[in-house]
């Protein structure tokens, strides 16, 4: 720093003085100039007067000639006056300049022959002189010529005082600059940079925030230092965790661990998701475009593992504004304040998007697969447009997998059954899987949908079937054993058809598992939740949390109804026990959906109604969209959730409110024909349709003795954390790179394909994957 600040101001100073000199040369230059001809003036002033006074003497009286010179000769800075005829002889001169002027100068020589006033500037040894000749006349004639001589010496004092100045005035500047230079460098560049030295150690030691308050000048520098120091300490944390981990011989995934687990199968290729629902969505709001997160369940599984690996997600563009916040690829960087992953929109028309998602998907394949008394509506125009959609989808799918070798594909949900075929038709080299998030019912049920050979078929193409648990897998081999030709390998639950291996296997779907350093940051669930009750202005002693899409799968009718028949079983919680629950409007469109909202919102009213006292409200009805902080706040402030769901794939807000609960309190009340009933064996189970049950639920879980409480909690908690969202990913991707996929040979020889539960299998795949026959299958309907 110190030799810094020497060169800077060494620069400086041989700057200042090279701009001096120059200026100094420069003003010296005028100052000369103008002195010069002011005494030219001088000279010709006094030349033109005493020219008029010789000329009439001229060639007449020597003796007054010399007087007139005499009396001219004392003037200011004059040093004297000669006067010499056309032959250049002297007729009168100043006695102090004869021996200079004995002969004529060449000025004067010079004006006789040009016959104009001339002036010369000469040097002597001892002298500078200015010498003026002007041209004697007598009518036009010549006569002879007068010469004035001036001391220019003055000229000389003054261009030596200048320089003289000047310097003084350099050196004077020379000490201030550097003076003030080294101050503003203290002040504003060397204080500055030893704070934001300091505060970057303590950031790099973890003993400073990292917020930076120091000098404007390096803010965009600390922001970028703060993101860096931010990433080490992830990294580091995140090594730290895997060595505590490796330590504890566990083996918890964490999005590092997916991401490098992930790149190794990969193996340089990509990753790529298709989905009807998008990540983000982005809505005009007055003058300005926001962007939001959809509720649903799938999107919650997904971004984490989107975000470890970095794929591309190719999904419908839903958002009133969606289409202004893509590049020319339909294409854009999410999330949006921290961009990990490509999302890739899909453009449909209100007809495709009417037959396809509203009517084939949604009134037909989601009720048909729920098993929850709706009945399943099949149009004719419904299927043309989800058959239209599933192309135009893979489409676009093609076209971001164009130029990728060996791309690998998950394929989402019920939306997308004859997606796989169209891909894996185009790209044999992809490995293609599809994960059916919700239930798959027993063949007579699905045996209902009309066009149910060429879903399966559509399926069928994938290499990978993918549903939560067994049961549904089972049922799913069961219905293509009863609809289609083709052979059924039940020792490795793969199904070979036309010469194409497709593996059938349970990957339970699950959460993210909140890092304790995020949750302890976290106030108490305590305060949390009496500031939740201030904000929602209730009086409550005991609170119960219900989150859903309101739905008819969901079995919120039948919660309501458990919460009134506790109230009128157990009169001791009327004024203390308040269930909120939080509904997101979906779907809405749809006529059933749409009532369903009305009947919910009228059962609530209805309830509350009938117990109303005082500011204490029954249930509370918080319809609407919730983000993740929201949704965490209610889950951490209450004694326990519902989850009633009548039919569910799996349901995420039972693994959602366990991982929030880090204080290990709070029930769950999980309804058994969840596929997370499967693993959550700690909830209390109930049969949603049966309300005494439930009711009696609630109460147990109130009045739960609170180790016991605490101890259900920490079984659930180590399952959620050791079978966590990053741990499905890692195994559906896992597997579906370990598959073996159709070489010529093989195809000519129609071996089939599978695989079996690899060392990555999650415990109840292991535990699941029956030994040999089908008669082990359970194809129980659910209810
Ligand atoms: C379920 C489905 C998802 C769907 C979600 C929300 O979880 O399995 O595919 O995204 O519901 O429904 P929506 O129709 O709004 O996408």
């Amino acid at each position: 720093m110190r030799l810094l600040n020497i060169r800077l101001i060494v620069s400086l100073i041989l700057g200042i003085t090279l701009v001096s000199l120059v200026s100094s040369y420069l003003e010296v230059r005028v100052q000369k100039r103008s002195l010069r001809q002011d005494l030219e003036h001088r000279a010709e002033v006094l030349g033109e007067s005493l020219a008029e006074n010789v000329e009439p003497h001229f060639g007449r009286s020597s003796r007054r000639l010399q007087e007139i010179v005499l009396r001219f000769g004392n003037r200011e800075h004059l040093a004297g006056v000669a006067i010499y005829d056309r032959e250049g002889n002297v007729l009168a001169v100043t006695p102090g300049l004869a021996p200079l002027l004995a002969t004529q100068p060449h000025a004067a020589a010079q004006a006789l022959v040009n016959n104009r006033e001339t002036s010369e500037f000469v040097r002597t040894e001892s002298d500078a002189l200015n010498i003026y000749a002007v041209p004697l006349h007598k009518n036009a004639e010549i006569l002879g010529a007068l010469v004035i001589v001036h001391d220019a010496a003055y000229i000389d004092a003054q261009k030596a005082r200048i320089w003289r100045e000047t310097f003084l005035r350099v050196l004077v500047q020379v000490v201030l600059i550097a003076l003030i230079t080294l101050l503003i460098v203290r002040w504003s560049i060397t204080g500055p940079i030893a704070r934001a030295a300091q505060w970057m150690k303590a950031l790099r030691t973890g003993r400073s925030s990292p917020h930076f308050s120091g000098s404007d000048l390096l803010h965009p520098l600390a922001q970028e230092v703060a993101s860096l120091a931010q990433s080490l300490t992830a990294a580091r944390s995140a090594a730290e965790k895997e060595a505590e981990l490796r330590d504890a011989a566990e083996s918890i995934w964490t999005a590092d661990r997916l991401a490098v687990y992930v790149r190794g199968r990969l193996k340089g290729s990509r990753l790529f998701v298709v989905s009807n629902r998008e990540p983000y969505f982005h809505v005009r709001s007055g003058k300005t475009v926001q962007a939001l997160v959809p509720a649903s369940g799938l999107v919650t599984a997904l971004e984490p593992v989107l975000c470890a690996c970095d794929g591309t997600w190719i999904a419908h563009g839903s958002g009133d504004a969606d289409r202004e916040a893509v590049d020319q690829h339909d294409s854009l960087r999410v999330p949006p304040d921290d961009h990990r992953y490509t999302l890739r929109r899909v453009w449909l028309s209100k007809e495709e998007e009417e037959g396809y998602y509203y009517g084939f998907a949604n009134e037909g394949l989601w009720p048909l697969c729920h098993i929850a008394h709706t009945r399943p509506i099949f149009r004719a125009s419904d299927w043309e447009n989800y058959q239209l959609a599933n192309k135009k989808f893979a489409k676009a799918v093609l076209e971001e997998m164009d130029g990728i070798e060996q791309p690998v594909l998950l394929t989402q949900d019920y939306h997308f059954a004859l997606l796989p075929r169209l891909i894996k038709r185009e790209r044999p080299d992809a490995r293609v899987a599809i994960f059916w998030h919700i239930p798959w019912p027993n063949p007579e049920a699905f045996g209902i949908c009309p066009w149910q050979r060429q879903l399966l078929d559509g399926l069928l193409g994938a290499d990978l079937i993918g549903f939560h648990i067994q049961s549904h897998c089972n049922n799913f081999l069961q219905t293509v054993d009863r609809t289609l030709e083709s052979r059924i390998e039940w020792e490795h639950f793969a199904v070979n058809r036309e010469k194409h291996s497709t593996t059938v296997m349970p990957f339970p779907i699950s959460v993210e598992f909140p890092e304790p350093a995020q949750a302890s940051e976290d106030r108490p669930s305590q305060q949390e939740r009496a500031a939740l009750l201030r904000e929602l202005g209730l009086e409550a002693v005991y609170l119960g949390v219900g989150v859903d899409r309101v739905d008819y799968t969901k079995g919120i009718l039948e919660r309501f109804l458990a919460v009134e028949r506790l109230l009128e079983k157990h009169p001791f919680y009327r004024g203390k026990f308040t269930f909120v629950q939080i509904g997101a409007p979906s779907r809405t469109h749809i006529k059933r959906y749409h009532d369903l909202m009305a009947e919910v919102e009228a059962e609530a009213e209805r309830i509350n109604w009938k117990f109303a006292a005082g500011k204490w409200k029954a249930i509370v009805f918080r319809k609407g969209q919730h983000n993740h902080d929201e949704i965490r706040r209610y889950y951490r402030s209450a004694d326990l959730c519902l989850v009633t769901s009548l039919h569910d794939g799996m349901n995420l807000v039972a693994k959602e409110f366990v991982a929030a609960r880090d204080d290990e309190r709070g029930v769950l009340i999980l309804s058994m024909f969840t596929g997370a009933a499967r693993e959550l064996r700690d909830a209390l189970l109930v049969n949603p349709y049966d309300i005494e049950q439930t009711a009696e639920a609630i109460q147990v879980a109130l009045e739960m003795d609170p180790e016991n409480r605490k101890a259900r909690m920490l079984r659930m908690r180590k399952m959620v954390k050791e079978h966590n969202v990053y741990n499905w990913a890692g195994n559906l991707i896992g597997h579906l790179c370990e598959l073996r996929l159709e070489t010529p040979e093989t195809k000519a020889t129609g071996v089939g394909m599978g695989t079996t539960p690899g060392p990555g299998a999650t415990r109840s795949q292991r535990r699941l994957a029956p030994a040999t026959t089908r008669s082990m299958i359970s194809v129980a309907p659910a209810p």
